[in-house]
């Protein structure tokens, strides 16, 4: 435990907790569009119907009905083959992350992952105290020649964890190329892989991308799914997606870690899915979140100096932007924060340090107008600091 430290993220959103700070920092759906009075509704429903069983304890696995209809679902959504016996329903998918590390990791095995890759499954692993490999990515995902390269050179890899949708922190999403050639490379070689996949219904341009468990011919895909992005995520329910023999050993280490995931939510989950719609909740969502990212998009270009580039995402909650070399983003937030915005440094999703010239914006959490704001400031406060570290980049006004 003694590697382990604070989240760098949860230490800032201490300070973002100030009203007057515009936070970029955290990865929150916008509060505003929670469907309020619909869970009121289901939660009242679920314990005059269900009872004392709402309130008991209930299967690892979870819900039944739960599990039939996520795997409906998923299989309307393209996916192929999902059965509730496949589901394990978890405390959101940050658990199945956990649950992975317990699963696959023991001290010194390798992980492979994306270059950047998401912090909180960083935090995650760690406590199982892997060795982290970054494979570098491009716009269209993982490198596959890289991966290849690297699985050859490396000994005791155990799991390889890649976000395909709208990644957090990049925001990129992979090609179906990429997707193919990842799958061929992984069956070759059969080393299982967490797909890790929050993001994927918040497109709001493009087509839907198939999953890469919907390509698995071979068991190796375990996906991590959740309503935290769909719905919202203080219920904390999220599934898992796996074969055998990896599903009896998730179903094994979740019972050591909570017995089951609240049976209360789940069973309120689920009459929401009966009574309401997913879908239509999504498609509220949607151009709110499209506006937003505009917004902060439109903004970047008008104000933004030359030296900072950004991504255009086509979907999820967050830019990325990178700035020149010699810019440490720590140090941009401390005087950021003094201006009242604030972003996370991108080097903490780098799990071997480095790359501190990066920085992820969220988009999702906050209204147009501060959105704007927030910007405007930030993009001052980036000026100056470029002026300041590095002189020779066109600070352009
Ligand atoms: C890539 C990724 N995985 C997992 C999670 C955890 O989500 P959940 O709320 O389902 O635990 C997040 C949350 O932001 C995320 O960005």
């Amino acid at each position: 435990m003694q590697d382990l430290r604070a989240s760098e993220i949860r230490e800032i959103l201490k300070l973002t907790q100030d009203p007057e700070v515009i936070s970029f920092a955290g990865g929150l759906p916008a509060q505003e569009l929670f469907p309020v009075q619909q869970m009121i509704e289901a939660g009242i429903k679920v314990l005059e119907t269900e009872k004392g069983k709402a309130l008991q304890y209930s299967t690892t696995e979870g819900y039944y009905k739960l599990r039939t209809a996520i795997a409906e679902r998923m299989n309307n959504q393209g996916a192929t083959n999902v059965t509730a016996e496949k589901i394990l329903i978890t405390s959101g998918s940050q658990q199945g992350l956990d649950l992975t590390g317990k699963v696959f990791l023991d001290e010194g095995d390798v992980i492979l992952c994306e270059s950047p890759t998401y912090l909180g499954a960083i935090n995650a692993f760690k406590a199982y105290r892997p060795r982290f490999r970054e494979v570098p990515t491009d716009e269209e995902g993982m490198i596959i020649p890289e991966l290849e390269r690297m699985l050859a050179e490396i000994e005791n890899v155990k799991v390889i964890y890649v976000i395909p949708d709208f990644q957090n922190p990049s925001g990129r999403t992979w090609s179906m190329a990429r997707r193919r050639a990842f799958m061929e490379l992984v069956n070759r070689v059969q080393v299982p892989v967490v797909e890790d996949a929050p993001y994927t219904e918040l497109r709001f341009e493009g087509e839907a991308m198939p999953s890469l468990k919907s390509m698995d011919t071979d068991g190796l895909v375990i996906y991590l799914g959740t309503f935290s992005k769909i719905l919202f995520p203080g219920v904390r329910i999220g599934w898992l997606v796996a074969d055998q023999p990896f599903y009896e050993k998730f179903v094994l280490v979740k019972q050591g870690a909570d017995l089951h995931t609240s049976t209360l939510s789940q069973r309120q989950i689920w009459t929401f899915m009966q009574e309401y719609s997913i879908e239509e909740n999504v498609a509220r969502m949607l151009p709110v979140y499209r506006s937003r990212r505009d917004v902060m998009l439109e903004t970047m270009e008008r104000v933004f100096p030359e030296g900072a580039s950004y991504s255009r995402p086509h979907g999820g909650l967050f830019f990325w932007v990178i700035l020149p070399k010699e810019c440490n983003s720590r140090e941009l937030l401390r005087r950021s924060i003094e201006r009242k915005v604030a972003f996370v440094p991108g080097g903490s999703f780098f799990p071997n340090g480095g790359n501190e010239n990066t920085m992820r914006l969220n988009f999702s959490a906050m209204p147009e107008e501060k959105i704007k704001v927030g910007i405007e400031r930030l993009a001052i406060v980036i000026k100056e600091f470029l002026a300041e570290c590095c002189p020779q980049a066109r600070s352009g006004v």
